[in-house]
């Protein structure tokens, strides 16, 4: 890597995010799945949601286009961040999950659940930008914390949650 793209990383590094496995059905509806730093929220109406792929997963191009989960992960779930960021193999082997309304794999335990309808695929340099519209959206009840990606490392959250979030987010929502 070129001292530029060195200094890119190093910086951008510093910015936290969330750690995510967006999650799918291939042809045969089999599950897939990958890590993934770069979830956004992108539009309130109508809810439509995001995340980047770098052109050289060997996941993304398995999943079928209708398409996918985001599943958020908690602070006890890096090694799951970590099983889903290898390339390859069998990403699921012994990973409880079930399948949401979609029948995409909602991973057990997660801090939340944003199922979505692929709507737009844009390349953008060695990425695609990937947008969906919010089909389901689900949240642990028992609030756990998020797990953290921060200068190269998993991290969790100091601090708790100060609110319980408001009544209707605790259930399973579906958007019209
Ligand atoms: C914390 C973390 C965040 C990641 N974020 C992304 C991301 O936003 N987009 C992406 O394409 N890869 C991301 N990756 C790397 C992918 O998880 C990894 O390249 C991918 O799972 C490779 O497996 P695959 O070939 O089966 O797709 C991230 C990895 C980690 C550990």
């Amino acid at each position: 890597m070129s001292m530029n793209g060195k200094w890119f990383r190093a910086i951008l590094g510093h910015v936290p995010t969330a750690v995510t496995v967006v999650t799918g059905l291939d042809g045969a509806r089999h599950p897939v799945g990958f890590s993934c730093g770069s979830f956004f929220s992108v539009s309130l109406d109508p809810q439509l949601v995001g995340f980047c792929v770098a052109i050289t997963s060997t996941s993304w191009p398995r999943f079928t286009r209708d398409g996918f989960c985001v599943n958020v992960l908690t602070e006890d779930q890096h090694l799951l961040g970590r099983r889903f960021a290898a390339s390859g193999g069998e990403k699921f082997a012994g990973v409880a999950w079930r399948p949401g309304a979609s029948g995409r794999p909602q991973l057990a335990e997660a801090l939340a659940w944003i199922d979505c309808a692929t709507t737009d695929i844009h390349r953008a340099g060695d990425h695609m930008i990937v947008v969906g519209s919010v089909t389901q959206l689900a949240l642990n009840p028992s609030l756990p914390k998020p797990l953290v990606f921060h200068c190269g490392g998993y991290r969790n959250v100091a601090d708790p949650p100060s609110a319980q979030p408001p009544r209707v987010l605790t259930g399973t929502f579906r958007a019209d």
